[in-house]
C-alpha cells in the first residue's frame, strides 16, 4: 500500500508507503513479520497483530512498563535511546538491557523497515 505526498511542486511529489514490515520475536523465540501502519506506535502493531503476550497495560500511556522490547544494535542506532520517563520506567525492569526500549514509545516509519523488536522476559 503506499500513500501519495504532494509538495508544492510536481518534481516533489513522492510516494510514501502506508505501512512498514516490522519482524517481532515472541517469548518463544518464533519471529513473526507484521505489516505496520506508519504513524501508530510499535506496541499497537505487536498488539493489533494478535500478539497478546506484549501486555501493554495503560494503553500506551508510559506508565506500566508491559510492552518493553529489545532491539539490536542496529535499531537502537535508528530508533535512539529512551529519555525521561520512559528511561525511568525501564530503570525499573529486571531485564533492562541497553537496547531496551517500550514499545509504546516508538512510532512506526518507513525507516524502521526490517528491524526486529524482541518482546523482553516478563518482569
Ligand atoms: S503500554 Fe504501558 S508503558 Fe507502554
Amino acid at each position: 500500500m503506499a500513500e501519495r505526498v504532494s509538495g508544492t511542486s510536481t518534481l516533489a511529489e513522492v510516494e510514501r508507503p502506508a505501512s512498514t514490515r516490522l519482524t517481532i520475536v515472541s517469548r518463544d523465540g518464533t519471529a513473526h513479520d507484521v505489516e505496520a501502519a506508519n504513524g501508530e506506535s510499535v506496541m499497537l502493531a505487536i498488539r493489533n497483530h494478535g500478539i497478546d503476550e506484549l501486555l501493554a497495560l495503560c494503553g500506551g500511556s508510559c506508565s506500566c512498563s508491559t510492552c518493553h522490547v529489545i532491539l539490536d544494535s542496529d535499531g537502537m542506532a535508528r530508533v535512539g535511546q529512551p529519555e525521561g520517563d520512559e528511561a525511568d520506567l525501564l530503570d525499573g525492569s529486571l531485564h533492562r538491557s541497553p537496547n531496551s526500549r517500550l514499545s509504546c514509545q516508538i512510532q512506526v516509519t518507513p525507516e524502521l523497515a526490517g528491524l526486529r523488536f524482541t518482546i523482553a522476559p516478563e518482569d
